[in-house]
């Protein structure tokens, strides 16, 4: 319902780092009771705006008004007692405190004199609310990623804001659980509350939100009922993509803001640019063997058994897929090929050498490179150094040639060269642990998550890309959670499932196979009775 004076009213808003307008002159009004979404390419300005109305970002100019109030100049904390409440794109909870210490303290910093039972009892409404009550007595800091984007969202709650900012809390979750995290939005919503939704998987936006803008260098492109907007032929050119027209089945032909994210040409001219970074021919002595082999591989963190006994073989030049819901074991089966967790049974073989149990940088050097999850960036190095670091082991001239390339493949990595790499965008920093994964000219690269908050076109230009380093040989383990996307460009796809592998086949065989939608969705299902409350979205 609308209400004559908005909870929220920006107006004129503006920031500036240096030489980069990242919020230009932007204005926006919440009304309570509405969900407002927010899309655009990486680095438009998505997370600034929130970091703005939330006060950890200062703005050049321009005023917030909340309910009335100008909070424009006021810090983060007195801006969360004011109702303003918000997660942040890549999460930062205090590591060394348990889950349901971090909302503690965001209790605490709203409400100093709340009394410790109350304080209790609402912290486990929200634990079981946002699925965490199982490791609530865990340090933050043995959370995967996607649990710790579900206690960004319980932080912010804890607060309990009037206007709730999200910033792509369904990155990274398949299907079933994007469900869920819809149902938890909307369950979220009142009379006296304002959403926020930045997003980059367009089913949340398209589910949660009345209305949309769209964010383009730091302007408002467009703005709109969310079904005009993302039928709009300007914003399919500027971020939707192939992705646009599976949503919208509008969107057809050129794609003209493509080119300034990721560039790709003639496909000859592309391998060409390619080339230094695909991989070199195997040593002799393991002419016959398949590059990466795997046998009854059971991997887990202490009492929690997650891999129970997975058999895979690679060949050089192949790409394989590896689709599963969260918690299946996905990213500790990526962490026991490259060596960051140590199987406790079975056997791990490169080019047909033994190679169990060895330390990450041996299998690294062996041509393994990992691209992980929550990406890991340095945040002391700049753009350029973080790439170099990993290409430490070649000479200059060799290390500016894949430089030259990852520049051709992101130019906007090029552009920034010089910047912090955490200063990056979310998505800007993706195409950043991607770039790096590829500098140590590996044999094989394990992508984990490798469309985590990107735009919908920078994705149709990642595949391009990756089926042309494959076409150069280069080995792919791909772990998406687009299982279009990831069908069409594997050889052989797998589905994990509780540790093993539920189903495999050719790409077709797993598309048209009736388990497959039941794996995702049974597997989400699990929360479902906690779903039904409300609970539970990317579960692990
Ligand atoms: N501290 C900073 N110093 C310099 N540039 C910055 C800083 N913070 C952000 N930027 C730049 O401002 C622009 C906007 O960044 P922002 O994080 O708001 O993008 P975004 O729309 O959220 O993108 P994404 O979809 O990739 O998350 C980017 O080009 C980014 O590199
Ligand atoms: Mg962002």
């Amino acid at each position: 319902m609308m209400q004559s004076t908005p909870l929220l009213d920006v107006k004129g808003l503006v920031k500036r780092y240096g030489g980069l307008t990242a919020i230009d002159h932007v204005d926006l009004t919440l009304a309570a009771g509405t969900i407002t979404g927010v899309i655009g390419p990486n680095g438009a300005g998505k997370s600034t705006l929130i970091g703005l109305i939330g006060g950890a970002v200062t703005p050049s100019e321009g005023t917030i008004v909340l309910d009335g109030r100008d909070v424009s100049r006021l810090p983060a904390s007195e801006r969360a007692r004011a109702g303003i409440g918000r997660t942040y794109q890549i999460p930062r909870p205090f590591l060394d405190m348990t889950v349901e210490e971090n909302l503690e303290v965001a209790q605490y910093s709203v409400a100093p004199f709340v009394r410790a039972a109350a304080a209790r009892e609402e912290r486990e409404v929200l634990l079981t609310h946002t699925g965490l009550a199982d490791v609530a007595a865990l340090p933050a800091r043995a959370l995967p990623l996607l649990r710790r984007k579900r206690l960004e969202v319980a932080r912010a709650l804890a607060l309990k804001p009037r206007v709730l900012l999200l910033d792509e809390v369904g990155a990274g979750l398949v299907d079933s659980e994007i469900t869920e995290l819809i149902a938890l939005i909307r369950s979220l919503l009142d009379s006296r509350t304002a959403i926020l939704i930045v997003e980059h998987v367009l089913r949340v936006v398209r589910e949660c939100c009345a209305r949309s803008m769209v964010l383009n260098f730091g302007k408002t492109l467009i703005e709109g009922p969310t079904a005009e907007i993302l039928g709009n032929d300007q914003v399919a050119a500027v971020y939707l993509g192939t992705g646009g027209a599976r949503e919208t089945l509008a969107a057809e032909g050129a794609t003209p803001g493509a080119e300034n994210v990721v560039h790709l040409s003639a496909p000859e001219a592309e391998t060409k640019v390619l080339a230094p970074l695909t991989a070199p021919a195997a040593p002799a002595d393991e002419s016959d063997a398949p590059l990466l082999q795997l046998a009854g591989i059971r991997a887990g963190y202490g009492q929690a058994r997650v891999l129970q006994g997975i058999d895979l073989s690679v060949n050089t030049g192949e790409a394989i897929a590896i689709l599963g819901a969260n918690g299946a074991g996905k990213t500790t089966l990526a962490r026991a090929i490259s060596g960051a967790i140590a199987p406790t049974a079975g056997a791990l073989l490169i080019g047909g050498h033994d190679v169990s149990g060895k330390p990450p940088h041996e299998i690294a050097a062996l041509g393994i490179a990992h691209c992980m999850e929550g990406r890991r960036i340095f945040p002391t190095l700049s753009v350029q150094e973080n790439l170099l670091l990993a290409a430490r082991s070649t000479d200059a001239a060799t290390a500016r040639e894949r430089l030259d390339a990852v520049y051709d493949l992101f130019p906007i990595l090029a552009e920034r060269k010089s910047q912090g790499g955490t200063s990056m965008s979310g998505g800007q920093q993706q195409m950043l642990a991607i770039g790096r994964a590829l500098m140590a000219r590996p044999r094989l690269v394990i992508f984990d998550e490798i469309s985590l908050g990107l735009a919908p076109i920078v994705m149709d230009k990642l595949y391009e890309a990756l089926a042309l380093l494959k076409k150069a040989r280069m080995t792919l383990i791909v772990i998406e959670q687009d299982v279009d996307r990831a069908l069409a460009l594997a050889d052989h796809a797998y589905v994990l499932e509780h540790g093993v592998f539920a189903l495999s086949g050719t790409p077709r065989q797993i598309a048209t196979d009736p388990r497959l939608r039941h794996i995702y969705i049974g597997a989400a299902d699990e929360g479902g009775a906690t779903a039904a409350a409300g609970v539970a979205y990317g579960g692990r």
